[in-house]
């Protein structure tokens, strides 16, 4: 197979107040704003490449819109889409703005994924123009502001599955994942399309309702610009959810919060970078620290939440089954520090 993906792009978001979503994205986070086209709102970090990475859309309830991710080549856009239908997926042809001719489906658990080649690099204006050649414009003034997107989490009913198949289909390798300490249930799983940890991230989703997002993160340069977002997010009244701390699974530093809509956003620096064409991936539980790489504090229960919320009274309250609650958010207490 010819490599066919080279990097996520964009994502696109739904948020019932676009416009408290948007002026969060631009004061809180530190993006700006570069289009509105239909009632969509299109914004970038400074230091991405392109014209946009993350798209919010006018909707009833958070939700991820789409995932959208670079092809190799033109050549690889074609032989993703022949593979994708020879698959029995039913996608479509569309042109999008910025991206051109690109092919967006939904996959077998219900995630909407868009793939193009085309796009149009970012030219700043002359105010915001950078004095270094390689950089898209300056650097953002809002403290510990990301410099570009870097990956999206979905929820899905089969972590395995999810993970084999787009890793058949697409190409997606498998870095690692992580199953219960009681049972040998799949919980997590990364896939990257790069020599980044991950630009795909899976989880258990106990809920009956398909498609669902958990987060999307976006990368800061250095762990003491993520401490200082963390600082400057308190200051201004807006909770931490969780972190900062660092993954065991890819050594990256984290931090969790929410925006308006109150879909999670995450900022991640540091971690590994994998070249490894034949990795074979790590079985990681819980109390060996995939979550958390110090094993001294648990992952808080509302992470497990995602978006939109789980159907029906017979759903937990945040998608996960009862019986494995205990196994995923008390890891430490029944088998210490490892
Ligand atoms: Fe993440």
């Amino acid at each position: 197979m010819i490599k066919l993906l080279s990097h996520l792009s964009y994502v696109a978001v739904t948020s019932p107040d676009v416009e408290a979503s948007v002026d969060f994205y631009v004061t809180q986070v530190g993006l700006s704003v570069v289009d509105r086209i239909d009632g969509a709102v299109y914004l970038r970090c400074w230091g991405d490449y392109y014209a946009y990475s993350l798209v919010v859309i006018p909707g009833t309830e958070p939700s991820l819109a789409t995932m959208a991710w670079r092809t190799s080549s033109p050549e690889a856009l074609e032989e993703a889409a022949r593979l994708l239908e020879a698959e029995g997926v039913d996608g479509e042809w569309f042109d999008g703005p910025s991206i051109g001719r690109a092919y967006r489906f939904v996959g077998p658990w219900g995630h909407s994924m868009t793939l193009h080649w085309d796009v149009v690099r970012h030219q700043a204006l002359p105010a915001e123009a950078s004095i270094y050649p390689d950089r898209p414009e300056k650097r953002s003034k809002v403290a510990g502001a990301p410099r570009q997107l870097d990956h999206v989490t979905i929820a899905t009913s089969s972590v395995d599955d999810f993970a084999a198949w787009y890793n058949r289909v697409l190409g997606f390798r498998i870095m690692a994942k992580t199953i219960l300490d009681e049972a040998p249930i799949s919980v997590f799983s990364v896939l990257t399309t790069n020599e980044k940890s991950h630009d795909l991230g899976v989880v258990l989703d106990g809920s009956t309702r398909a498609g669902r997002i958990n987060h999307y993160a976006f990368w800061v340069d250095t762990r003491e610009e993520l401490l200082i977002a963390a600082d400057v997010l308190m200051e201004n009244g807006i909770p931490i959810e969780y972190g900062p701390s660092i993954h065991g699974i890819g050594e990256q530093n984290f931090l969790y919060y929410r925006e308006p809509s109150t879909l999670r956003i995450e900022l991640n620096t540091g971690g590994y970078r994998n070249y490894v064409p034949d990795w074979e991936p790590n079985t990681w539980k819980p109390s060996l620290g995939s979550n958390n790489f110090y094993r001294n504090s648990a992952m808080p229960m509302s992470m497990t939440e995602s978006f939109p919320a789980a159907d029906g009274p017979s759903a937990t309250e945040e998608g996960v089954p009862d019986e494995i609650k205990d196994a995923l958010f008390n890891p430490y207490a029944k088998h210490g520090q490892g």
